[in-house]
């Protein structure tokens, strides 16, 4: 949520600030704005709306400043305007700011008895009043950041200029992610190093508490107890290209057709099929401590939730002495769970940087619970923090609405399921046919967005005027309903509500009549029955049924989307192709801002 840049060298500083905040605009983009300057004069430039409207600002402001911090925004405090964006400028101090400052309303008053006033609705700019009044009595800005800091409750990223020092950019970090690029000459601060991409590969991850001071010859940093640490310099590996559109009209589509590549990246090297072969590297278990595991907490928000609950219904078919709680994670944060013995806790999420999730692995390690990580972003804070876990290399995955790391996380919760009972005795007998459908998994993909595309473009045509809409399912099918709920309400805006499909008839079912469209998956298995009577009893009441199968059993139904495939176990993961591509064709008829829909950020770092 937001995102902050920043820079010192001798190039061109608007250039370099304009850019990463275009790569980071998908973390949040209500307001955007830079601030440069040199020799005391500032040059601030603010908007609301997009990144693209500073674009225009700086063409008609074009100064040769080389210094300079930026961000772009997920509004907390106060509405999305031009006078609550960042930076904030208070006295010499310009300053930008992710997360929250929780006793901003104790620190302003007392900044107002010394004189301050505000303009903004926000927190930032008590923050920015804060540090100046430090910085005032001695202009050192480090120490000036290092003691302000030291005064507030919260969660903070922040990149803090000086307008009469033209040589540092102070940054910090507390629960909200700062990475600061080293190049020749001159350094680069991101909240995501994918803004950094192309400026340099080595990177210093600040720790929670840390302060340090960037300026052109390196960094300086210090702990929360103002102590000294010795940075360390990591080389990051990430690829343009992954950042580009490829030719298609926006990264939804494009990372829902990446999915046969990503998901062949999760599972290289890790499903051997000649050999018969499961294996993880970055576990960092025992085949003992694996064969004592009891309890699993599978903890996760939004789409990685419904991902881990999806994997749930399949480990435990195979882990049948184990119990998975999948969880919400910004519920299990403030319930007063137990957590029994030889429990182990994976946190599952693609950016590695949400709050609540992030806040149950800090809760989990206190009690002393293994913890493990199903990650996609790499030295992300979940990935560095965790005892071990999982990446599952899907790429970078820019749309706000997540695809291809959905199909990965399944994928890659699946196979530390198999893992562990493996080590339970799980035979390679059992295991082959998991093996043999994983390993065709990426193909399969492949051969319903090549066959199924025309057909679901036409069908999101027919039925994008609807305003409301039900998913439903049985089994995992059910919780492959809430994610294709969330992934079509969350781009097309249409009111959706996914359910098991046995439900309906205990509450829901009241609501549907015809401006209801519903989407029923069904697989051809024992329940296929059970939900053709549930599909019944929704068209005796008016709702129009699209019904998506494997099955190709006669099904009266407004329009069947039928899915011809070998696999068994793990056809609902092609059933979920056909929910993206509906969602995604869905959001374009209607006009929608389809990679950044409205009020919505992709990475949700606050709580
Ligand atoms: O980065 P994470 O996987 O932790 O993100 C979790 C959710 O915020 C995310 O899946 C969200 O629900 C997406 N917008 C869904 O498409």
């Amino acid at each position: 949520m937001c995102g902050i840049v920043g820079y010192v060298g001798s190039k061109n500083a608007q250039s370099i600030l304009l850019e990463g905040l275009h790569r980071l605009e998908y973390r949040g983009y209500d307001s955007a704005g830079i601030v440069t300057f040199q020799d005391g004069d500032a040059c601030l430039l603010r908007v609301k709306g997009k990144v693209a409207g500073l674009d225009s600002l700086v063409n008609d402001s074009h100064r040769d400043d080389s210094i300079g911090i930026g961000h772009t925004r997920w509004a907390t405090h106060g509405e999305p305007s031009e006078r609550n964006a960042h930076p904030h400028n208070v006295g010499d101090i310009f300053l930008v700011h992710n997360g929250i400052i929780e006793n901003y309303k104790d620190l302003k008053s007392v900044l107002e008895t010394r004189g301050y006033s505000f303009v903004s609705e926000t927190d930032t700019e008590v923050l920015t009043a804060l540090v100046d009044s430090i910085y005032q009595q001695d202009k050192n800005l480090f120490a000036a950041v290092s003691e302000a800091l030291h005064m507030v409750v919260g969660a903070y990223g922040i990149a803090v200029v000086a307008k009469d020092n033209m040589d540092e950019v102070v940054v910090a970090r507390s629960g909200s992610p700062l990475v600061i690029g080293v190049g020749e000459d001159e350094t680069f601060i991101a909240s995501d190093p994918s803004a950094l991409v192309g400026n340099t590969d080595q990177v210093i991850f600040l720790k929670d508490g840390e302060v340090a001071k960037c300026t052109r010859d390196g960094v300086t940093v210090k702990d929360s107890a103002d102590q000294a640490v010795e940075p360390i310099v990591e080389t990051i590996e990430m690829d343009i290209q992954a950042m580009q559109k490829k030719g298609f009209d926006h990264f939804l589509v494009k990372e829902i057709f990446d999915q046969p590549e990503s998901l062949s990246a999760t599972l290289a090297g890790r499903v051997v099929k000649d050999q018969d072969l499961l294996r993880l590297g970055g576990l960092n278990m025992s085949e003992e401590e694996l064969r004592a595991v009891k309890h699993i907490f599978i903890v996760a928000c939004g789409t990685a939730s419904y991902a881990s609950m999806i994997a749930s219904y399949y480990i435990e078919r195979f882990a049948d002495d184990v119990v998975i709680d999948t969880v919400v994670a910004s519920e299990l944060r403030y319930r007063s769970f137990n957590v029994p013995e030889n429990s182990l806790a994976i946190f599952v999420s693609q950016s590695g940087e949400t709050a609540d999730t992030i806040a149950c692995l800090k809760e989990m390690k206190q009690r002393g619970v293994r913890c493990l990580g199903v990650v996609n972003a790499v030295g992300s804070t979940i990935a560095r923090e965790v005892d071990g876990g999982i990446y599952i290399h899907a790429g970078a995955e820019i749309s706000v609405a997540s695809t291809k790391g959905f199909t990965s996380q399944v994928v890659a919760l699946v196979l530390f399921g198999l893992v562990m009972a493996q080590a339970k005795g799980m035979s390679i007998e059992d295991v082959r046919p998991y093996i043999d459908e994983l390993d065709a998994l990426p193909e399969e993909i492949a051969a319903v967005l090549d066959t199924k595309n025309e057909e679901v473009k036409q069908l999101a045509a027919d039925y994008s005027h609807y305003e409301h809409a039900f998913y439903i399912g049985r089994d995992v099918l059910y919780p492959l309903a809430l994610e294709g709920a969330l992934k079509l309400k969350e781009t097309s805006y249409i009111h959706v509500e996914g359910q098991p499909a046995g439900e309906l008839k205990h509450g829901s079912i009241a609501l549907i009549d015809d401006r209801f469209f519903e989407v029923a998956f069904v697989m051809d298995n024992e329940l296929f029955e059970k939900s053709m009577s549930n599909i019944i009893e929704v068209q005796a009441r008016g709702g129009h049924v699209i019904v998506v199968t494997n099955s190709s059993r006669e099904i009266e139904a407004e329009r069947v989307v039928r899915i011809e495939s070998r696999l068994k176990m793990f056809t609902p993961l092609l059933f979920n192709i056909v929910s993206q591509l509906f969602a995604y064709y869905v959001a374009v008829n209607k006009g929608n801002d389809v990679d950044q829909p409205r009020n919505l950020a992709k990475s949700v770092t606050v709580e």
